[in-house]
């Protein structure tokens, strides 16, 4: 059997490594006529080396075999291009089966390709839902998830999504969270790292070091970093309240960065003396900030689902979740504050005074990228 596996943006990096993994361990015992043909595929989204080589490298992920140096762009430059290339490759390897992940451009483009050269797809990570179609994540899960043979689910929630939109049952699998395989892979590792070193290590603005309760911030999403209008007030509230209250270590995206300087906004920040603003981290760094780490605020799904396994009080600046087995109605450790400032002051206000809880929902125990791949190797066509 021959499988294409693809990765584009960051997050697909550590959703990918435990899946190849169980492939080289499933290898290792299999006969010759079973031994699976694996291909790696980086559609070359995310280019930086802080947002891709440093992911490759931190969790062994083999080089890929094409790398289709896509690049930014448009939404419809990304995915087009990606089309264009994936297509030559699938042509060339002839794969039985396509596995993508997560939601980024890179898991609609290559799912749509595949079907269309009639390769069978399985999606790792189907049927979240956020039901907001402004998302350009929300029509990639849409589409991928009514194209793949198998969707493997990390939660029940996203199985009950998927047969409200009309899927049959013997295409869908609940095998849990593949990204906690990486946490749990990784975790013993990343606690051994000492915080002010990984400062040390990524820092813009120099001199500054940790002391006591910080709390940790990533945002990079067109909804909150995007306009000036919205983008603004959160920063008055970081500089305003958070920062007076308690270190403030935030890793920065590069759309944020490049945002915050359009917008006049940089220099107040990088010079204010209770603000760390760090380069891209990478996995194990980010983990052990999370770790440490009094309260969490984020616009990224893949933080929220590992504040809920670490405890780590998480306010989500969203108005919607894909992920509501992460939020606190649900024993997760989010909570919605969408991009208000005052909403966020609000629930900030509250969530400190919330204690660590860890939280493990159901198959999120680290072995998921096995059923993955028991799941293609069972599959039947009938
Ligand atoms: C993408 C994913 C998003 C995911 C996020 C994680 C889609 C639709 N979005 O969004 O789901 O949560 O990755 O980061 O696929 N840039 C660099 N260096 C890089 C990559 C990007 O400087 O290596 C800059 C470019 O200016 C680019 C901007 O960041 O225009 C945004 O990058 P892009 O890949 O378009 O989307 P993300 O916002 O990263």
């Amino acid at each position: 059997m021959k499988i294409i596996s693809v990765v584009g943006a960051r997050p697909n990096f550590m959703k990918i490594a435990p899946f190849i993994h169980a492939i080289a361990v499933y290898n290792k015992t299999a006969t010759k006529e079973k031994t699976i043909e694996h291909v790696l595929v980086h559609t070359g989204q995310h280019y930086d080396d802080r947002m891709s080589k440093a992911f490759f490298e931190g969790l062994n992920i083999p080089d890929a075999d094409f790398n289709l140096n896509i690049g930014s762009g448009t939404h419809a430059e990304q995915v087009g291009n990606t089309m264009i290339e994936i297509e030559k490759v699938i042509m060339r390897e002839k794969p039985d089966w396509i596995v993508v992940v997560g939601d980024v451009n890179a898991t609609l483009a290559c799912s749509v390709t595949a079907k269309k050269e009639w390769v069978k797809c399985c999606h790792i990570e189907a049927g979240l839902r956020s039901g907001d179609l402004k998302m350009p994540e929300e029509i990639n899960r849409l589409v991928t998830d009514r194209l793949s043979d198998i969707l493997l689910t990390p939660d029940r929630i996203s199985i009950s999504n998927l047969k409200k939109e009309g899927i049959e049952d013997k295409h869908i699998e609940f095998v849990g969270n593949i990204m906690i395989d990486t946490l749990e892979a990784n975790r013993i590792k990343a606690e051994s790292l000492d915080i002010n070193k990984i400062i040390l290590n990524n820092w813009f603005d120099g001199a500054k070091s940790n002391e006591g309760d910080f709390a940790l911030m990533t945002l990079h999403r067109p909804s909150n970093v995007d306009e000036k209008e919205i983008f603004e007030p959160i920063i008055e509230f970081l500089l305003n309240e958070v920062a007076s209250d308690m270190q403030l270590i935030w890793p920065i995206h590069p759309r944020a960065k490049k945002n915050l300087e359009a917008f006049g906004l940089y220099e107040k920040v990088i010079n204010h003396p209770n603000i760390i603003i760090l380069q891209p981290l990478n996995y194990h760094e980010m983990l052990r900030m999370n770790i440490g780490a009094r309260i969490m605020l984020t616009d990224s799904g893949g933080l929220q689902e590992e504040c809920t396994v670490l405890g780590t009080p998480c306010l989500t600046l969203r108005w919607n979740t894909e992920r509501p087995i992460t939020l606190r109605e649900h024993g997760g450790a989010s909570v919605l504050v969408g991009n208000n400032a005052e909403r966020i002051r609000q629930e900030y206000r509250n969530t400190l005074i919330i204690e660590r809880k860890p939280q493990r929902p159901e198959l999120w125990d680290g072995n998921t990228a096995s059923r993955c791949l028991e799941a293609i190797l069972n599959y039947k066509e009938n």
